[in-house]
């Protein structure tokens, strides 16, 4: 296994802070030098509108522009026209979801999804409960979020017309069965629709060989810019698809009759000036994880987390939630601290982690809390790192927590 955190030098944020302990990476990844290259390369030397100039600095950056879209293509194992970029994870969800009610999904269909699930792969099915009377079952789950297969069977009945979930969820880190999960779906005619923001940035995502229809993720959580957000869609599905934002680029011509015909997928989801500096940015990020290889970096991470979660299970003021997954956060609470307050107490040793509901407000149905300290890692953390939140941890009392604010 190659020791990735040789890596950290690429990022100018662990030079400029070099007490730091990033732990937040669930939340967003730090940037190497070359994603911030590209973007200041881009307002730098060679701004322009992407799509639309007849002149050479606006061809180098439809050039970009269409070579990252290739990028993704070939991390997500899939054409470039299957690619579309959109503003985030979310607007990726939402664009499919709105997408499906328009011709797909009726009333009395069944959504399958998880309440393991964070908020944006559940609240536009919540809207379409209520608009077009659709239902959302829940996948029985383990309680560090692991889906039954042999109980789900049951439920894939010909009402199902969507399975909704994250490949690894952002709590505790479970990794779903997606290629199964792909499987039944397909066995009753119905679609998946993957949450891959938690699964792409750390890990091989072949969505051919797992079968996945459309999956969701974002450029931020993977050393990329903010503001960009990546859709696959099986292309017959995206051609099918009526796009939520309707302007220019968009649209191959309309007349004064209201008439009006859109350009092909992808180009007829990317309304108005995209985000160019960052796609070119996410470009960047998405060459440079390939360079250091998926399967790398999932095999680092699962092996510092391995070596994170035996010492945090040692620590006797420490309930972790996800003991036994073998990927993802460690995801714990410190006996009689609220979790807010632990999370301050670890700031103030200049370890940084989130805490709180992780926008998974419906988790506490599965492990009984609705508030929690998550530590995601990246493959640029270390050893090092995890010896000194662990021995911080160990330390985390009501009175220490609450004793920073005096
Ligand atoms: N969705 C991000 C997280 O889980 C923000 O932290």
């Amino acid at each position: 296994m190659k020791d990735l955190s040789t890596l950290r030098s690429d990022f100018p944020m662990l030079k400029n802070n070099p007490e730091l302990i990033y732990f937040d990476n669930g939340a967003t990844t730090l940037k190497p030098q070359v994603v911030i290259d590209a973007v200041t390369d881009f307002y730098t030397t060679h701004t322009s509108n992407v799509h639309r100039g007849d002149y050479a600095i606006a061809a180098l950056n439809d050039r970009l522009y269409d070579e990252a879209r290739s990028s993704f293509a070939k991390l997500l194992n899939c054409e470039a026209r299957e690619v579309v970029f959109t503003h985030n994870a979310s607007a990726s969800l939402n664009q499919v979801i709105y997408g499906l009610s328009h011709g797909f999904l009726h009333e009395g269909d069944i959504i399958l999804t998880t309440e393991a699930e964070h908020a944006s792969n559940l609240l536009p099915w919540f809207r379409l409960v209520k608009e077009a009377g659709v239902e959302v079952k829940y996948l029985p789950m383990n309680a560090q979020a692991n889906v039954d297969l042999e109980a789900a069977k049951e439920l894939f009945t010909p009402r199902v017309k969507v399975v909704a979930v994250a490949m690894v969820t952002n709590v505790l880190g479970s990794i779903l069965p997606i290629k199964e999960l792909s499987a039944l779906a397909h066995e009753v005619g119905a679609l998946t629709v993957i949450d891959g923001s938690q699964a792409v940035p750390h890990m091989k995502v072949d969505v051919k060989e797992l079968g996945i229809d459309f999956l969701a993720c974002s450029a931020h959580k993977m050393c990329g810019p903010g503001g960009v957000g990546i859709l696959y869609g099986r292309y017959d599905l995206l051609e099918a698809m009526e796009p939520v934002f309707m302007g220019g680029d968009m649209n191959a011509r309309f007349d004064a009759g209201c008439g009006y015909e859109l350009k092909h997928a992808p180009t007829r989801f990317e309304a108005g000036t995209p985000n160019i500096e960052g796609v070119i940015g996410a470009g960047a990020a998405c060459e440079y994880l390939l360079q250091i290889g998926l399967d790398e970096i999932h095999a680092y991470e699962k092996e510092l987390r391995s070596y994170f979660m035996e010492q945090m299970k040692q620590l006797s003021n420490i309930q972790v939630y996800n003991p036994d997954n073998e990927y993802g956060p460690i995801t714990f609470n410190a006996e009689g601290v609220f979790s807010q307050d632990a999370a301050g107490y670890l700031s103030a040793r200049n370890i940084a982690v989130r805490s709180g509901n992780h926008c998974a407000k419906i988790l506490h149905e599965i492990i009984g809390t609705d508030s929690t300290i998550r530590a995601s890692l990246y493959f640029y953390n270390t050893k090092e790192e995890v010896d000194a939140c662990v021995a911080a941890c160990a330390d985390i009392t009501l009175e220490n927590a609450i004793g920073i604010f005096f």
